[in-house]
Parts: structure tokens; C-alpha cells; sequence
């Protein structure tokens, strides 16, 4: 089948101009805003120009289907509050590509999935989370973003479509092909990684309560003051998880609202998040451990209350025996010497997928290992030949 690639970096580029940031390549396109209920509308126009059929499920997954038993080819075209271009749009638009090549040539099937809310505005991988039945819709719908809208709310904006959720076994594989979006291949020049696991992550929304009082005239000795509980939260996890940690093992304190967030009030209330992140299962339990007994001790140093939220996470993931040979054999065909395996330390929704059906990853570098930015960007060739790598990979499977 003969790929359009030319037509696939139009799309990529016109899928970037929902949201288009003005700031280098970036996009601002969270999951269920106007501008991604416009871009999922753009795509689904283009999948059913392709002649698959476009069905939206009811959390506002988008596939394009290609018949009874079809490859599944995708990942999401939501972005973080401040994204790039490429993440998830890239394997978005390459499913489509491939999608569409085939259905010209007349064979072999191939459907394509847009999965919604994998930046975890609501959740973690909300949309795939639903789709593979992880948490149930009602459930879903619960979930709050940083705002406190729910989830329940803001999906009745995409609704009007919606059918019901797709069978897993209309899909006899699933790939995902996506940007590194660490510094590891651009480093080493190579053009293609084939994705051995994906990491596993948990997540928790802490709120410290303290006593809220003026700040000139409130002895320090007496202050109950939620953001030095929230400052010695953070001292003593850093050093706790480094005890715990090996070379691969992150964690991140990325949101905080600090309440009432001015000059001279003793802040009494702080709420953030913390997620930590390793390939190891026991590791993280050691870790969640860890988290609670801080909690514990902080109040009890402090003089203050500790709320922890549920603990939400994803377990690693190891990728499909057969569908990684079929990338490595394309990957040594098109780009001899220039792929490696290696393991994601960004989530995927084929962590999820991979719980369902036969699941695989597909990598291309990212300049200066950027991503979660604006600046996030890989080389024309790089994107081309991921295309190429992941459609005969499809080909001969
Ligand atoms: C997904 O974007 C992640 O946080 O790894
Ligand atoms: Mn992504
Ligand atoms: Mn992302």
C-alpha cells in the first residue's frame, strides 16, 4: 500500500492548529475544551473521508474502524495545560495514515483510535481506563480536575455523538507509535526504539489543613502555616524516595494551591499532588508506604492535618512478545543500526490496552529529550521514517 506522507505531515500540522499555543510549536488542547472537541470533530471528518467508520464511545474515545476484525492504530490528541505538537497527535495521525493507505489499497484492515483524556485532566488515562474497563463510567465520572468540574459534567459536551463502548476483540492488536519525549535516542542518534515495558505510576492529591491568621502579628512558634507543612512534606520525601530509589525512579510535586495565596496571610490550607514512577511494582508499594508515613509524621510535627485522596496508578507494562518482533524486523529493514529497545518512562495508553488485547510501542526521538512544552519537537525525517517503520510492521502482521 502506497503511504501519503506528505498528506500525513499536513495533518499532523493541521491538527496542531487546534490550539495552536503561538509560543514555537506548542498546543494548549485539554481534554473536553472547545478547541479538542473541534480537533476530535476534524478528525473524525477525516477518518470518515478515508471510509472507516467513525465511532465516538461514550467518554469520548474516537476510533475510525475498518471492519469486524481490524490492527488498531493510535493514541490521543488532548495535550497537557501547556503541551507540544506531537504527543499523541504524532501516533493519532500516523494510525491515520496507515489506516487510510490501506483501505485505498484495498487491504489488509486497519482501524484507527483517538483515546480521550490520556494527560489526565480527570484521571490518569481516563479514556483508555474506561475503554478497558480499569474504572467503570460512573466512576469516571466522579473524577474532578484542578478547577473541581467533573468529568460527568464536561463529557455531556461531546455526548450528541456518542455510541456505545467498541468490543476489545473487534481488534486482534494494538500499537502506539509516539515520541520518546526523554532525552535517551536523541543522545544517541538513533531513529527508532521498539518499546520493551512501560512504566508504572501512582498519583495521590494531598490537602494539608493549618490555621489560617495574619501574618505580622501571628508568633511563629504558634502558626499552623499549610505551606511550610506542604515545604517539609516535600524535604523529607525527597530524601526517603532517594533511599528507595534507583537510577530510573521519578517523582514529581507538578501542582500546588496555596490558599489564600497572599502576601500577608499565614496560609491555611495547601493541596497538591505527588506521583512517583518506576518500573518495579514492589518499589512503588515501598514508596506508597512512604508517602503515608510522611503524611503522618508532618501532621503530627506540624500541627496540622494531613488529607491524603485515593491513591490512583497504573501497573508497568510489558509490551507484546510478537508485535515487538514485527517492529524490530521493520525498524532493521528501513533503518539499519539506528533502533534500539528500550522502556518508557512516560505513560501510554497501551499500558492500559495491553490489558485487553496484544499491545505494542513504537518510538521516535525527541530533540533535546523536550517534551510537556512548547519546544517539544522531532526532525521531519524522524516522523517520516516512524511512519514507514510502523506501516510495514502493520503490513506484516
Ligand atoms: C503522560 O503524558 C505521562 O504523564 O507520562
Ligand atoms: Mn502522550
Ligand atoms: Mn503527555
Amino acid at each position: 500500500m502506497a503511504l501519503n506522507t506528505d498528506r500525513f505531515l499536513e495533518d499532523l500540522h493541521c491538527l496542531r492548529s487546534f490550539g495552536a499555543s503561538g509560543v514555537g510549536k506548542g498546543v494548549i488542547r485539554p481534554a473536553f475544551s472547545a478547541v479538542d472537541i473541534a480537533a476530535r470533530r476534524w478528525l473524525a471528518s477525516r477518518m470518515a473521508e478515508a471510509d472507516l467508520d467513525v465511532h465516538f464511545d461514550p467518554i469520548g474515545n474516537l476510533f475510525g474502524v475498518n471492519g469486524p476484525k481490524s490492527l488498531l492504530i493510535g493514541s490521543h490528541s488532548d495535550s497537557q495545560p501547556e503541551g507540544g505538537w506531537l504527543d499523541g497527535a504524532l501516533g493519532v495521525v500516523a494510525g491515520l495514515e496507515i489506516a487510510r493507505a490501506a483501505k485505498e489499497a484495498g487491504g489488509p484492515p486497519i482501524s484507527v483510535v483517538n483515546f480521550q483524556d490520556e494527560e489526565g485532566r480527570f484521571g490518569i488515562l481516563t479514556g483508555s481506563d474506561v475503554w478497558t474497563g480499569k474504572i467503570s463510567l460512573a466512576e469516571a465520572d466522579t473524577l474532578t480536575d484542578n478547577d473541581g468540574l467533573a468529568l460527568g459534567a464536561v463529557r455531556a459536551r461531546m455526548s450528541g455523538r456518542a455510541r456505545d463502548f467498541l468490543p476489545h476483540d473487534m481488534f486482534h492488536g494494538f500499537i502506539e507509535m509516539h515520541i520518546e519525549q526523554g532525552p535517551g535516542m536523541d543522545a544517541a542518534g538513533t531513529q527508532i526504539g521498539v518499546v520493551s515495558d512501560i512504566v508504572g505510576i501512582r498519583e495521590v492529591r494531598i490537602r494539608i489543613l493549618g490555621r489560617q491568621n495574619h501574618a505580622g502579628t501571628t508568633p511563629m512558634a504558634l502558626r499552623q502555616d499549610a505551606f511550610q507543612a506542604l515545604s517539609e512534606f516535600n524535604q523529607r520525601i525527597n530524601a526517603r524516595f532517594a533511599a528507595l530509589a534507583t537510577a530510573a525512579t521519578v517523582w514529581t510535586l507538578g501542582y500546588a494551591d496555596i490558599s489564600p495565596n497572599a502576601s500577608s496571610v499565614v496560609p491555611g490550607c495547601a493541596v497538591f499532588s505527588l506521583q512517583w514512577r518506576d518500573g518495579d511494582a514492589t518499589r512503588l508499594d515501598k514508596m506508597e508506604q512512604t508517602v503515608c508515613e510522611v503524611a503522618g509524621e508532618i501532621a503530627r510535627d506540624l500541627q496540622v492535618k494531613v488529607e491524603l485522596g485515593d491513591i490512583g496508578g497504573i501497573a508497568p507494562a510489558a509490551m507484546d512478545a510478537r508485535l515487538k518482533a514485527a517492529l524490530r524486523d521493520s525498524a532493521e529493514a528501513l533503518a539499519p543500526g539506528k533502533w534500539l529497545d528500550l522502556p518508557s518512562g512516560a505513560l501510554h495508553d497501551a499500558a492500559n490496552v495491553a490489558q485487553v488485547i496484544p499491545s505494542a510501542m513504537l518510538f521516535v526521538p525527541s530533540i533535546g529529550g523536550i517534551s510537556h512544552a512548547f519546544d517539544e519537537d522531532t526532525k521531519e525525517a524522524d516522523l517520516v521514517k516512524g511512519l514507514e517503520v510502523l506501516n510495514r510492521a502493520a503490513l506484516s502482521l
